[in-house]
């Protein structure tokens, strides 16, 4: 991403339309320790917040939408997953922004800042006159809280926009290669989290389950799926911290995959796909691609292979 076109939001129409410019000489009122304020007085209505996706961590899966925005924000409130390696990643390919970043993802000790203090930041921020992008991993309305934010700052006065992100519920299988529909194989997805909607999604192996924040909660889920029409031999697929450093493709069965997943110590986070489309994976082994599952044992050999991206 060397060329950066660094055309104002204004210039782009739709991310300023009905929003007054922010004041970019505003100082943003701070506490004793530098931190920003979060005091409820308002002085100002003229900042903005945008909620932007930042998609799944890889800078080059940032929108050009997104990007215009974290290069006008004179504030960055940033989430860990996905938002900051998206912020180092932009830095590493020589794009330089001016915005002041505001972790909040973690603090020293690692707790992240809860969610109502992430809000109240928002809304300080703005009313401080400040440029706000709140930049969230995936999109920022899939698992991610973003609604909650928009509402609030909505509540609070503060014009609000959304640039939506890509989500990891799509682009994670994508770069294991596995399409979440495909002709003949799935006509349709459900993105769930693993906990208790899982028992209420229906269909079979033409109906791809992809599930979010599942790593711990995977046997259970494995066993809830199983025990419906997919059946026990349903091709599984877990994705971990896709298009990081760390990415890692493991493949087998609902029957198998909690076993896989305690043996090669899989961790947060990963994007689980169950259905007939990870067949599809080149990560499949041979024998699962030819949908021969009657002979198919994946605790036999060693199926998974590290993905590689370039
Ligand atoms: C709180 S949800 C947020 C999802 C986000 N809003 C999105 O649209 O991707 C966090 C979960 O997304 C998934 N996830 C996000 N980024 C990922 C990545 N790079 N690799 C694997 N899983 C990821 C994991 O399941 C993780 O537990």
């Amino acid at each position: 991403m060397s060329a950066v076109d660094r055309g104002s939001l204004s210039d782009r129409g739709s991310l300023s339309e009905g929003a007054q410019r922010p004041r970019r000489t505003a100082e943003t009122r701070r506490s004793a320790d530098g931190s920003p304020r979060f005091d409820s007085q308002a002085r100002s209505t003229s900042g903005k917040v945008w909620l932007v996706g930042a998609g799944p961590g890889d800078p080059g899966l940032l929108t050009l939408r997104g990007l215009r925005a974290l290069e006008q924000a004179d504030v960055i409130v940033a989430d860990r997953l996905g938002a900051r390696a998206v912020l180092d990643g932009l830095a590493a390919d020589g794009v330089e922004l001016t915005a002041e970043v505001v972790d909040v993802g973690k603090l020293p000790g690692h707790h992240a800042v809860p969610q109502d203090a992430i809000n109240a930041l928002l809304v300080q921020l703005a009313q401080d006159g400040k440029n706000v992008v709140r930049l969230k991993g995936g999109d920022p309305y899939i698992f991610g809280r973003g609604g909650e934010e928009l509402l609030f700052c909505q509540e609070a006065g503060i014009a609000v926009e959304v640039v939506p992100g890509i989500t990891s519920a799509v682009s994670v299988p994508a770069v294991a290669g596995i399409p979440l529909t495909h002709r003949g194989v799935a006509t349709g997805f459900t993105v769930v989290t693993a906990h208790d909607q899982i028992r209420q999604v229906g269909g079979g192996r033409d109906h791809t389950v992809v599930l979010l924040m599942g790593v711990g909660t995977l046997a259970n889920s494995a066993i809830t799926l199983a025990r419906g029409d997919r059946g026990a031999d349903c091709p599984v697929a877990i994705v971990e911290d896709g298009y990081g450093a760390s990415q890692r493709v493991t493949i087998g069965t609902l029957a198998t995959i909690a076993h896989q997943a305690a043996a090669r110590g899989v961790r947060s986070p990963a994007v689980v796909v169950v259905g007939d489309v990870v067949r599809l994976s080149p990560f499949a082994p041979a024998e699962l691609a030819t949908l021969d599952l009657d002979s198919y044992d994946p605790l036999a050999t060693e199926h998974t292979r590290k993905a590689s991206i370039s």
